[in-house]
């Protein structure tokens, strides 16, 4: 069977982009109606209701993480594609961690976490509250900020090019690297034109990052380039060159995309609630329960793909072989049948973290530890160090980014007084 919306004044598909402003009433519709409901005019599968994606992300049997088709095209296979690697000696990327099943994912995911699991965390926090005090130093004086391009979008590339060991000339890069691997991921619309400029973009990160794989192959370090380089199966096996460019690509988007999203909704719901700042600077020891709520309010990745392997069914809608479908955590994250007064942000909230922003499954995010800690470092900072934070001016209009499976504030205007 097939699901329909009945309510005509609210939209019936993903690809209405009024929808990517504010995603909330569409997804309340489809989690009461639909659960699971084919979108008309994307032609995907939209899982919207809690116990329905919790089944998804627990069957990778009947639901491949596998791309195929026109979506995540990053792993394309065009001859063009392939001759613009081919012509620069460099590798084309290959599936790896959030685009593969077991058994392939049981391997990328094992040596992953032994490789992140080698970096020394102490001097990681170390790292990130240096830098959140950095950056808040160049506009506290000022009385305002574009949070997002003054601190969202910087922090977690600084502390991802400090972990991965590479300099000035890669951090560069690593912000056109992270955009064109969503770009291509997100490639619903790309033409071919962008296909191939985006791959470009690919090669030409890979080119810096293999002279630091040569130099970390020579002389190990403790950085994470270096502990991909050594991660070891029990069988002996390690990661190949080609695999470790694609598990970096992964990494860059993982902690790019998502962890400026994550750091802005929390300043946006903050900046709206004085009451709340206050609280929450009198007893510091409450932020990590507001970043979960506020992480399942405001999910920044709204959604991830996966494929029904075969003929199957869900929440009483059948799902044909081959269809591709859209998960939506952040509809999941306000299912009342989950959670109680879903829209309200509640800091005693049993089972805080059991929401799905971070997802569910083998594909859990293995960078969750690394994006909760910058963004409890950086409220703890912004709250200690400003006061009154505010929109600016209040009430300004936030636009998203539209995009399919992440959703960040285009900009991010605030105002505030710096306290003594
Ligand atoms: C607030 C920030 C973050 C959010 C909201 C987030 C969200 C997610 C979600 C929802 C998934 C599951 C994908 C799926 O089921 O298909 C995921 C997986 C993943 N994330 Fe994150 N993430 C964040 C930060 C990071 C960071 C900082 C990194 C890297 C340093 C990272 C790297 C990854 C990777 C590699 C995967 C795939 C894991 C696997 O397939 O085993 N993420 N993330």
């Amino acid at each position: 069977m097939t699901k329909t919306l009945n309510t005509p004044e609210v939209p019936v598909s993903l690809a209405d982009l009024a929808i990517y402003q504010n995603p909330y009433p569409f997804y309340e519709k489809l989690v009461a109606e639909a659960p699971i409901y084919r979108d008309p005019v994307l032609g995907l599968y939209l899982a919207t209701g809690f116990e329905a994606i919790k089944e998804i992300t627990e069957d990778h049997h009947r639901f491949s993480s596998v791309p195929e088709g026109h979506i995540m095209a990053i792993y394309s296979d065009h001859p063009d594609v392939l001759a613009l690697y081919k012509a620069a000696g460099a590798y084309p990327p290959i599936n790896t961690l959030v685009t593969t099943d077991p058994p392939e994912h049981r391997r990328y995911r094992t040596l992953v976490e032994k490789a992140i699991g080698a970096s020394s965390s102490k001097r990681l926090t170390g790292f990130v509250a240096k830098t959140v005090e950095a950056l808040i130093d160049a506009f506290v004086d000022e009385g305002h900020a574009e949070f997002v391009a003054e601190f969202a979008n910087r922090l977690p590339l600084i502390v991802l090019c400090n972990m991965l060991g590479v300099g000035p000339e890669f951090k560069e890069t690593a912000h056109a690297l992270a955009a064109s691997t969503t770009r291509l991921a997100d490639g619903t619309t790309i033409t071919h034109r962008q296909l191939l400029e985006n791959h470009q973009i690919q090669i030409s990160g890979q080119k810096i990052l293999e002279k630091y794989l040569d130099k970390y192959e020579a002389e190990p370090a403790d950085n994470l380039t270096s502990h991909l380089l050594r991660a070891t199966l029990d069988n002996g096996e390690r990661l190949s060159r080609r695999e470790i460019h694609s598990v970096v690509q992964a990494l860059l988007v993982g902690g790019n995309d998502t962890t400026p999203g994550a750091l802005c909704n929390c300043v946006i719901l903050l900046a709206g609630d004085p009451d709340l700042q206050q609280a929450l600077r009198d007893d510091p020891t409450r932020i990590g329960a507001f970043i979960e709520e506020a992480m399942r309010l405001e999910s920044p990745v709204q959604g991830m793909y996966r494929r029904a392997n075969q003929d199957t069914e869900v929440a009483g809608t059948s799902i044909p072989a081959g269809a591709p479908i859209l998960l939506r955590f952040a509809a999941a994250n306000r299912d009342p049948a989950r959670f109680e007064c879903p829209s309200k942000l509640d800091l005693n909230r049993k089972g805080i973290r059991n929401h799905m922003a971070f997802g569910n499954g083998i594909h859990y995010c293995v960078g969750n530890i690394l994006a909760r800690l910058e963004v409890r470092i950086t409220l703890e900072r912004l709250l200690a160090r400003l006061a009154d934070i505010a929109l600016d001016p209040v009430g300004h209009d936030i636009r998203y980014v539209q995009k399919l499976a992440v959703r960040n504030p285009e900009a991010l205007p605030l105002s505030f007084r710096k306290r003594a």
